[in-house]
């Protein structure tokens, strides 16, 4: 008689023996984590003379047009699939000043063009960093004017357009701006620039190192008159289907962190490239831990990367873009 055959079926599940080592831990990973699904935000700026480092973005600076080629050469040899556009105006006004063809974002859009061929182009499209109150939209009688703004945004959508961008990203969320911008880009012979909403984007406490890399915090009130509120998952399905029924091409969640269970309804029900935008103020706590000893900034970094991937994350958009594609050369 064997011992093998008096043997009972197992108490428990050894699920040790395909993490014994680092190969076997690989060839069984879930999530795999691809640059080239990352999109780098920029911050462009009109007044910079040289590149101007943001204190509570650590290894992010405000580009000058001159430079911004830089940033963008060096994104593209790291295999980062993307940059997002942010643009800092010479002068700011009632909004028009964003779709000044002259302004920070279409000479950042055209100096990339001419020299970078393989990375996906974004612009931010957003009155907040050109109003001199700091709000997404036009004001009348200190509240925004939702229907008033669309014209100001399809206008710049076009501008970004026509000086390159692939993909127009709306973050204002004035509701019906997916419609206007669609119309305005077709109108205008731009029927292959994409549009990605920042359709299900919450009113959140994340985005504080944001608006001193941008300039463009409210100088009165906030934004949670048209920002959603963060407790309502359900309501950013309906954002999100409104968006791309006005015809989004892409949409995303923001931030990503607080917001997983978003992402993973979100890729779930609509089958349309979902983003994910990990947020300044996201990585600027992680930098800010990091500084302290609290954590290590290279695993936390990646594991944050990887929970937004895992959640159902196509495409994400993380101020450790350029890093954590360097890391993981
Ligand atoms: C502007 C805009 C913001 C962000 C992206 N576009 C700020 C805001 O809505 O206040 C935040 C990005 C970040 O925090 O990294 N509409």
């Amino acid at each position: 008689m064997t011992t093998t055959a008096l043997r009972t079926a197992p108490a428990f599940r050894r699920f040790h023996r395909l993490r014994r080592t680092p190969a076997l831990r690989e060839l069984v990973r879930e999530t795999r984590l691809d640059p080239s699904s990352w999109i780098l935000p920029v911050f462009v700026d009109a007044r910079a003379a040289a590149p101007t480092p943001i204190a509570s973005l650590p290894g992010h600076v405000r580009w000058p047009v001159s430079r911004v080629n830089e940033i963008a050469e060096r994104a593209a040899a790291a295999g980062v699939g993307g940059l997002l556009l942010f643009g800092l105006p010479d002068e700011k006004d009632d909004g028009r000043a964003a779709a000044d063809p002259l302004g920070p974002v279409p000479s950042a859009l055209r100096a990339i063009r001419a020299r970078v061929a393989d990375l996906v182009l974004v612009a931010d499209v957003c009155l907040c960093e050109y109003t001199t109150h700091g709000h997404c939209g036009i004001l009348r009688d200190g509240a925004v004017d939702n229907d008033a703004t669309l014209p100001l945004l399809a206008d710049a959508a076009v501008t970004y357009a026509e000086a390159g961008a692939d993909v127009v990203a709306p973050s204002d969320m004035m509701d019906g701006r997916v419609a206007a911008i669609r119309a305005a880009l077709d109108d205008a012979g731009l029927a292959e620039t994409a549009i990605l909403s920042y359709a299900a984007k919450f009113a959140s406490a994340f985005y504080g190192p944001f608006r001193e890399a941008a300039d463009c915090a409210p100088q009165l009130g906030d934004r949670s008159g048209y920002q959603m509120d963060p407790p309502n998952g359900r309501e950013a399905l309906a954002e999100i289907a409104a968006d791309l029924a006005e015809g989004a091409d892409m949409v995303m969640v923001k931030p990503a962190g607080p917001y997983l269970d978003v992402i993973a309804s979100a890729r779930a029900r609509f089958d349309v490239p979902i983003a994910a935008y990990q947020v300044s103020g996201e990585y600027a706590a992680l930098h800010a831990a990091a500084d302290r000893g609290w954590i290590d900034l290279r695993r936390a970094a990646i594991e944050s990367l990887t929970g937004i991937a895992r959640a159902g994350a196509d495409v994400t958009i993380t101020y450790f873009a350029l890093d954590a594609a360097e890391w993981l050369a």
